[in-house]
């Protein structure tokens, strides 16, 4: 008879060698930004390791024969035999409002050489995606200031929502002029650049903070210098930043620049540790990967405090090719997708969003009901558009209705274009739709469209009416006589002004 069946765990001293299999090992080999280990056995995934009391790792594979660590720091000084030992502790980040206006690594140590002292405060890294009775719905907008997208693809707060397009399309801008906007709307921001060149990220942080929104915003940054792991790391960080200020009942918008650096980094990794690629050579658990991520962008319910992760990713495209692996993950993955493109940004339509290829599944649950009102048939002129576009040579060819909408398609894209950085509040955007609306833009050449809009929208600003009516205005649930006057007389006035010094 097996008289240990009912010792205690506990009370059971395991002899030293077990103990020392368990929690302690040897470098078997070396690769670039990699160890190979024995021993460690009760290791576990994300676990933080010792290597010869000197260097943190992180066990990135739990392969058969050896257990796959990967060094936070390039270091050439790691070699065979060297002793690892287990912290017995998964990875988790450090916390904290001190976090606000640094630039970090994935490590949290800010990178200005600062000091953050002790935040006191961690949180897990790789934590599990919210349970689903803890999730509410999509109900408030996360303004932009982005007309196009405010108005077509609304995002809410809580809301996933891809940023996707090749190369120099203006990805990271729309997500630098979103953060910009977020000043005075009580939003934390996160910016996580990864596999970015160092210069670039500086210049993010300078450009954030010209605008003044460095001081809510924090920058994780996983430069393309830093090793692996860390590029690995970066969002998860930043992730854990989020879930913390998100407890406290806060909304938090959290970019990743890029998901495909970080899918490539995670890839790199994993063909160093010899794990069987899978399509495009990325490894079988890239869709996990991204998944239990950008799952963790929630609207909780009032129950669980009422704090909100928005998410932005953003991945790159090949040639417009929206079906390779990594892109079509995540736009399965999000709650809808900006898709940019080079043909539209370099004919100098910018923001160079596609409207036919965009959607925003939930958030215009959360848009306010009169830009909902006042932007229902706008993807519809901008899909007719778009087909009638090509007749456009043989213009007497096209009647009266078609003529109409195409002059109105090409009057709402010139109203679309947005240079950098100039927000449009609530009240401005809806002074742009309405004018749109009423055909005020009709009769204006198609060429001075722009300019006489940007003029409107700086009446705006300085009309006392209209500023009158842009306090009202959030709690307005559709446009009353006393707007619609206070809307025609800027526009009727402004537009007498403008289209008199034109001649
Ligand atoms: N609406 C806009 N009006 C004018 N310039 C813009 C606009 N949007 C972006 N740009 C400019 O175009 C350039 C490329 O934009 P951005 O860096 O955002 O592109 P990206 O898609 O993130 O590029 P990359 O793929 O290299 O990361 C930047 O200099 C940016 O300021
Ligand atoms: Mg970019």
């Amino acid at each position: 008879m097996n008289k240990q069946i009912n010792f205690d765990a506990d009370k059971f001293e395991l002899p030293v060698d077990l103990e020392y299999i368990k929690n302690y090992g040897r470098v078997e080999r070396v690769a670039d930004g990699i160890i190979f280990c024995s021993g460690l056995e009760a290791a576990r995934l994300h676990e933080v390791v010792i290597i010869n009391q000197q260097y943190n790792g992180l066990v990135l594979d739990l392969g058969e024969e050896f257990l796959g660590v990967g060094l936070f720091e390039d270091t050439n000084d790691i070699c065979e035999g060297m002793e690892v030992v287990s912290t017995k502790t998964i990875f988790s980040s450090p916390v904290g409002d001190e976090l606000l206006g640094k630039v970090i690594n994935s490590l949290s140590t800010p990178m200005d050489g600062s000091s953050l002292g002790e935040t006191g405060k961690s949180y897990p890294a790789f934590n599990v995606v919210p349970p689903i009775m803890t999730i509410d719905g999509v109900s408030r907008p996360l303004i932009t200031g982005l007309s196009i997208i405010d108005a077509i693809t609304p995002i809410g707060r809580g809301q996933r929502q891809l940023i996707l397009g090749n190369r120099q399309t203006g990805k990271t801008q729309i997500a630098i002029d979103t953060i910009i906007n977020q000043r005075g709307q009580d939003v934390r921001c996160i910016y996580v650049a990864i596999g970015q060149k160092l210069s670039y990220v500086a210049d993010v942080a300078h450009t954030l903070k010209t605008y003044g929104a460095l001081e809510y915003t924090t920058i994780v940054s996983a430069a393309a210098n830093s090793s692996l792991t860390m590029q690995y790391l970066a969002p998860y960080t930043g992730m854990a930043l989020a879930e913390f200020w998100r407890d406290q009942g806060k909304d938090v918008l959290i970019v990743f620049d890029n998901l495909s650096k970080h899918a490539d980094a995670y890839r790199a990794i994993t063909l160093l540790f010899r794990r069987p690629p899978g399509r495009e050579a990325y490894p079988g658990d890239i869709f996990y990967i991204h998944s239990s991520l950008l799952e963790r962008a929630v609207q909780l319910n009032e129950a669980n405090g009422g704090g909100s992760i928005t998410a932005l990713p953003i991945v790159e495209t090949l040639s417009d090719d929206i079906t390779s692996y990594v892109p079509t993950n995540v736009i399965s993955i999000t709650d809808g997708q900006l898709f940019l493109r080079s043909d539209l940004f370099n004919s100098g339509q910018k923001p160079a969003v596609d409207i036919g290829l965009s959607v925003s599944r939930v958030g215009g649950d959360a848009q306010h009901p009169i830009v909902r009102k006042l932007s229902k048939n706008l993807t519809l002129i901008l899909s007719q558009f778009d087909e009638l576009k090509e007749f456009l040579a043989f213009d007497n060819s096209l009647d009266e209705e078609s003529l109409k909408t195409i002059t109105n398609g090409q009057i709402l894209l010139e109203i679309f274009k947005q240079p950098i950085v100039t927000p449009n509040a609530l009240a401005q955007l809806v002074l742009l739709l309405f004018t749109f609306q009423e055909g005020f833009f009709i009769d204006v050449p198609i060429e001075q469209v722009h300019a006489f809009k940007t003029v409107l929208l700086e009446k705006s600003l300085i009309d006392t009416d209209f500023s009158a009516l842009s306090q009202r205005l959030p709690e307005l649930s559709e446009l009353d006589e006393a707007a619609i006057v206070v809307c025609t007389q800027l526009i009727v006035q402004t537009k007498e002004a403008f289209l008199w010094a034109q001649d």
